[in-house]
């Protein structure tokens, strides 16, 4: 038998609900960050005014569980699960949920109108001119 990787991986994109102010992104990201911990969940939150793309990681159940929440969630639309899938080893283990402020529209625009893999991997790549905040 194989064994099953010990992570789950979630990688989303999302759009700002329209009434609702930049600011509410410190909001989101504060509570984000206590229950992550608790749940053993890391990952990285990138928003760059209007979009948001989001990289979960951890155990396979919390980190479904944490999607259907924040599928939920009324802040944001046009929710989009872009890639899903088992990990090996974990990404962000320096940080619980990190916020990355992305400069300018076209970076996020990019990653947005890619899908699956190839989006995940343009993601990853931009992570290093990405400012994060862990
Ligand atoms: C863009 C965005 C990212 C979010 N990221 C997280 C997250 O990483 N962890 C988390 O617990 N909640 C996150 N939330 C909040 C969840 O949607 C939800 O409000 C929260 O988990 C509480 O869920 P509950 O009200 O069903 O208990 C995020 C919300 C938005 C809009």
């Amino acid at each position: 038998m194989t064994e099953q990787p010990p992570f789950h991986e979630i990688f989303y994109c999302s759009v700002l609900a329209q009434d609702l102010p930049g600011t509410a992104v410190g909001a989101i990201v504060s509570q984000a960050r206590a229950r992550n911990a608790r749940q053993n969940i890391t990952g990285l939150l990138v928003f760059d005014g209007m979009r948001f793309c989001q990289h979960l990681e951890g155990p396979r159940d919390a980190v479904q569980a944490l999607m259907r929440r924040i599928e939920r969630d009324p802040r944001h639309l046009d929710v989009r699960v872009v890639y899903e899938g088992p990990l090996q080893a974990r990404r962000y283990s320096g940080f619980g949920m990190g916020l990355a402020e992305s400069e300018g529209p076209d970076l996020m625009a990019g990653v947005h109108a890619l899908e699956g893999e190839a989006a995940l991997k343009h993601f990853l790549a931009l992570r290093s001119s990405f400012d994060i905040n862990g």
